[in-house]
C-alpha cells in the first residue's frame, strides 16, 4: 500500500482572531504543511466562525495548502464562494445534505481537491460509494463545533477501517479534533496521513511555540508509521 506523507494541518480555529493573518504567517513560518480552516454556520453545527471573506483575507499571508472543513448545510450553494476564496481542498460532510455525489462533483468541476468529512456516529461506508470522487476523507475524533475537546478512541477503528476502504488510491485521510503529541503516534499507526491540530499548536498563542509544537506532532506520527 502507497503510505502518503505525513502532514500537519493547525487549524486556526484556536488562533488569536484579533491577529488573525499574523497567527497563519506564525504557522506557516512553524513549519505546517496544511492550514486547516473550520467553517461553523450555528447550524448543522452548534457554533459559528466566519464565512468565505476571511479565508480571502488571509489567503496572501501564505502559500500552504488551505485545507477548508465545511461545517454547513446546506453545502453546496456556498461552494463556488469558498473555492474563489482560496481553498485549495473543500470538505463536506457526509450528513450535511442527501447529495454528496453532487457535492463533490462541483468541488472538483471548481477545480478543487474534494474532501468528505464524516462525524463520529457515521460509519465508513457512508463513503464507499464516493471513493472515485474523493481526495481527503476526514475522521472527526471530536463532535465537530468547538476546539479543545477529547479524542474519540473509537476513531482508531475507523481509521483502520478507512485505510482498508482506500487502497491504493491516492486519497488522504485525516483526523480532525484531539489530536495532541501524545496520540499522534496511535493516529498515524491506524492509518491517517493528515493529522489537524488546533488547541495543541495554538493553545496560549505564543507564536514561538509553535514550531516545537508541530515537530513533536510530526515527530510522534512518523514513529507510528516506523
Ligand atoms: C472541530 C473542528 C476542529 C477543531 C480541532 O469542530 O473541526 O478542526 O478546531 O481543534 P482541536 O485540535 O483543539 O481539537
Ligand atoms: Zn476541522
Amino acid at each position: 500500500m502507497t503510505d502518503l506523507p505525513i502532514k500537519i494541518a493547525p487549524s486556526i480555529l484556536s488562533a488569536d482572531f484579533a491577529r488573525l493573518g499574523d497567527e497563519v504567517k506564525a504557522i506557516d513560518d512553524a513549519g505546517c504543511d496544511w492550514v486547516h480552516i473550520d467553517i461553523m454556520d450555528g447550524h448543522f453545527v452548534p457554533n459559528i466562525s466566519f464565512g468565505p471573506i476571511v479565508i480571502d483575507a488571509i489567503r496572501p499571508v501564505t502559500k500552504k495548502f488551505f485545507d477548508v472543513h465545511l461545517m454547513i448545510a446546506p453545502t453546496d450553494m456556498y461552494l463556488e464562494a469558498f473555492a474563489k476564496a482560496g481553498a485549495d481542498a473543500i470538505s463536506v460532510h457526509a450528513e450535511a445534505g442527501p447529495h454528496l455525489d453532487r457535492s463533490l462533483q462541483a468541488i472538483r468541476n471548481l477545480g478543487k481537491k474534494a474532501g468528505v468529512a464524516l462525524n463520529p456516529a457515521t460509519p465508513v461506508s457512508a463513503i464507499e460509494n464516493v471513493l472515485d470522487r474523493i481526495d481527503l476523507i476526514v475522521l472527526m475524533s471530536v463532535n465537530p463545533g468547538f476546539g479543545g475537546q477529547a479524542f474519540i478512541p473509537q476513531t482508531l477503528e475507523k481509521l483502520r477501517q478507512a485505510k482498508a476502504l482506500v487502497g491504493n488510491r491516492p486519497i488522504d485521510i485525516e483526523v480532525d479534533g484531539g489530536v495532541t503529541e501524545d496520540n499522534a503516534e496511535q493516529i498515524a499507526a491506524a492509518g491517517a496521513n493528515v493529522l489537524v491540530a488546533g488547541s495543541s499548536v495554538y493553545k496560549g498563542n505564543v507564536p514561538s511555540t509553535y514550531g516545537p509544537r508541530i515537530e513533536a506532532i510530526r515527530n510522534a506520527a512518523n514513529k507510528g508509521r516506523a
